[in-house]
């Protein structure tokens, strides 16, 4: 059978040309009657294809929606992607993944939508979801490691994160600890990890990411607790989400292969050189009282690590992060 994300490869490879039916199934291994199957399933789902006597297929138009055969089409992943499910709207990628993962989905396997119904924030908050313009994204991971170590992997999701808006948006993304990803002191990216665990031995953690690329400013709630910013706000250039995210999860991919080999160490210096505050005076609300001192790098469990003015290191578990204004 053919898939109909490797025929929409061949047909925008193509691009203005027509493709035939004949060249379409030699180079996919399938028959004529499997190709015009999945042309029709593309033109149910909005694609727009042209048909010629004699020329072939070609393609007019796409709608922008986010599909699983078009995201694990030779995305040459070693775990993460090798099943992805999407969604046009969901209520939120991250309970969608949990229930996969509590049915036994493989590790790696990828969530995504294109919007959220009731997209999910940390601390209880609401995550606003509009429809195509944005990531909203769940992974799944099984990994054999104790159970404290599991917040290193919102460390590597927020380093995937910040250097692909860099790499993709031509950014200059910063993390900020605990788990956002900032563009000029702006929330451009949140991380919300939930994990299953029993004792020592962690079942699941589902890695949700939302990233804000394609929003207008119209599209942003009135009432944020935090400075809100997308892609498009940053650069005035839309982003081609498809494309980001097959970039991101490619980085996902190779620092959680290398997460797994080599431990936390790689990722921390990472993290540490896209934080902006390290080696800077901050001020840390950690809401009985304010903290200051110098960010001198963060833990293996993933705490801050804070020098205080008579030199103590001080581990910052949670809290509010404020550079000191020079
Ligand atoms: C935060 O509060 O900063 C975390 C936001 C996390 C949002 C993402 S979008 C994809 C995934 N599904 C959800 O419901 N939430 C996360």
């Amino acid at each position: 059978m053919a898939s109909y994300g490797k025929i929409l490869s061949l047909l925008r490879a193509s691009s203005d040309e027509y493709i035939s039916g004949q060249d379409i199934s030699t180079l996919l291994h399938v028959s004529r009657a499997a190709v015009w199957k999945q042309i029709k399933v593309l033109r149910d789902l909005g694609f727009e294809i042209e048909s010629k006597h004699s020329q072939g297929y070609r393609l007019l138009s796409s709608p922008d929606v986010l599909l699983a055969a078009e995201i694990e089409n030779n995305l040459d992943c070693r775990l993460i992607g090798q099943s992805v499910v999407s969604f046009p709207v969901t209520d939120s990628t991250n309970v969608q993944a949990r229930r996969l993962a509590e049915d036994g989905a493989l590790e790696g396997t990828v969530v995504v939508a294109d919007q959220q119904s009731s997209g999910r924030g940390r601390l209880g908050r609401r995550w606003e979801s509009p429809f195509g313009v944005n990531l909203y994204c769940s992974v799944i991971l099984r990994p054999e490691i104790p159970v404290r170590q599991a917040p290193q992997l919102t460390f590597l999701s927020a380093v995937a994160v910040a250097e692909t808006l860099n790499e993709v948006c031509h950014l200059s993304a910063e993390v900020k600890w605990p788990n956002d990803v900032l563009v000029d002191s702006a929330k451009i990216s949140g991380l919300l990890n939930e994990m299953s665990a029993e004792t020592e031995q962690i079942h699941f953690v589902i890695l949700g990411v939302g990233i804000n690329l394609n929003m207008s400013a119209e599209q942003f709630p009135e009432m944020l607790n935090y400075p809100g910013t997308s892609s498009l706000l940053e650069t005035g250039e839309p982003v081609d989400r498809l494309l980001f995210l097959r970039t991101f999860l490619r980085r996902l991919d190779a620092y959680y292969s290398e997460f797994l080999q080599q431990g936390f160490a790689p990722i921390r210096r990472r993290w540490e050189s896209l934080c902006k505050i390290m080696n800077r005076q901050v001020v840390v609300d950690q809401g009985s009282g304010l903290l200051r001192g110098t960010v001198v790098g963060l833990d293996p469990e993933g705490a801050l690590r804070l020098q205080l003015e008579d030199g103590e290191i001080r581990k910052i578990l949670a809290g509010d992060v404020r550079p000191v204004e020079k």
